[in-house]
């Protein structure tokens, strides 16, 4: 595995020779691109030494570059981490600036991109420096903590960077290097959000679904190796890259959208909180108040989990299952009675589950179950899409059953 180690002007630069040899102890080539503030932090020298590749730093090094110029080193990098990646360069990233050879190659290159956030707690919870962690997380760049615990200024919160055996463990972990990913080649139709059903032409009925698990779910699935077909409802989410997405509106519109693709699809994920329930008549024109109650007749809407199920040649189905109460056993009801491969169960309401950046869920199939403790929906899709490849696998004809994930490093 070829990995860039972006390092930046943080405190924890410190770390960085501890992690570039427990990089290299599993076998990783690594490449490290300093900015000129790390300089001030940890020395050339040292990095040098540890890494044995000369250290990169400046774009305009006419030399370095004639060896390897910055756009064969973004080619090289099967990942570029950065650790420690304080505010700013996170900043940047978002940004698109590249006004130094580290966010240059962040620029270019196609590899997945890890960051090791490490901050004072105050920064690392500024709005800004947050908003920037989710917009980087839905680009599909990974975010690797950060810790809590005492900090190099002497205060305590959230903005340790994660300990170097961690990052290590969990970027070699990461399968996502080109062509290694464990669904390389498969098609994975996943759907995500809610849906919208008019009852008239300015009111309708929806959910409280934010698409964020689903496109999480669909980002990881593409991680490793897949290609994705994101069927979506209305969401407020950046459009991910690197897959087909479809925008439909209508539960109706779901299931035709879904039924278009699934004859090529190896495993169906259904993310999406799909209206249950549509009005039975769309009034064409504004509905005008009237009487003191009103009411309005709905009908069943298609169940596309149900639908793809049944498909004579199904493929491998995962359902959700959000629930308020006895989570677990309406779960186990719902893999049963929709003749499921797998359900991913979260208990929703009361501030849980819905529109939220973390989540906590129990995945159950036919013979096993396993609990994901609450994580960064990010972090949690990509444990989740490992179990249902693995589980995928057995399906497909091994003879053992499915490995459980380690969920050690990821939450
Ligand atoms: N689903 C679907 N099409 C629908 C409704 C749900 O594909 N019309 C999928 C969802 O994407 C999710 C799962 O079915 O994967 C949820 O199961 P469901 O039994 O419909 O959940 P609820 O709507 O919560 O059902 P209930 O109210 O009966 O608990």
């Amino acid at each position: 595995m070829n990995i860039v180690l972006g390092i930046t002007g943080g405190i924890a630069a410190y770390k960085a020779p501890d992690l570039v040899r427990r990089l290299r102890e599993r076998g990783a080539e690594v490449q490290i691109v300093m900015t000129v503030s790390a300089e001030e932090f940890v020395t050339t020298t040292a990095l040098q030494a540890v890494s044995g590749r000369p250290i990169r730093s400046n774009l305009w090094d006419k030399e370095a570059e004639a060896a390897m110029s910055h756009i064969e080193l973004a080619r090289w990098a099967d990942i570029v981490l950065v650790a420690p990646a304080t505010a700013e360069i996170m900043a940047r990233i978002v940004s698109g600036a590249a006004p130094d050879l580290l966010t240059t190659i962040c620029l270019a290159t196609e590899a997945p991109i890890a960051l090791a956030p490490a901050m004072n707690h105050v920064m690392w919870n500024n709005p800004a420096t947050q908003a920037n962690r989710e917009l980087l997380e839905q680009r599909g760049i990974h975010i690797l903590g950060p810790d809590t615990g005492s900090q190099a200024c002497g205060e305590t919160g959230a903005g340790r960077m994660l300990d170097p055996e961690t990052i290590a463990a969990t970027v070699c972990g990461l399968s996502v290097g080109k062509g290694k990913g464990a669904l390389e080649g498969r098609t994975v139709i996943v759907t995500a959000g809610p849906t919208r059903e008019a009852i008239d032409p300015v009111r309708y009925i929806t959910n409280r679904s934010s698409g964020k698990m689903g496109y999480a779910m669909a980002r990881a699935a593409a991680a490793q190796g897949a290609n994705v077909v994101l069927i979506s409802g209305p969401v407020n989410l950046p459009p991910p890259t690197g897959m087909h997405v479809v925008n439909v509106i209508t539960a109706q519109e779901m299931f035709d959208a879904t039924h278009e693709h699934v004859g090529n699809a190896d495993i169906f994920v259904a993310a999406a909180a799909v209206a249950d329930y549509r009005p039975t008549h769309v009034a064409s024109q504004k509905i005008k108040k009237s009487k003191e109650t009103s009411r309005i007749e709905l009908v069943r809407c298609p169940d596309i989990l149900t639908s793809v199920a049944a498909l004579k040649r199904a493929p491998f189905t995962v359902g959700f299952a959000a629930e308020t109460q006895n989570v677990e056993d309406y779960a186990r009801l719902k893999l049963e009675d929709k003749k499921l491969d797998m359900v991913v169960a979260n208990k929703v309401g009361d501030g849980v589950g819905f529109d939220r950046d973390e989540n906590a869920v129990t995945v159950l199939w036919r013979n096993g179950r396993q609990e994901f403790p609450a994580a960064a929906k990010s972090d949690l899709a990509r444990s989740v899409v490992d179990l249902i490849a693995q589980n995928f696998q057995a399906a497909q004809g091994a003879d053992t059953e499915p490995r459980l994930t380690v969920l050690s490093n990821l939450d």
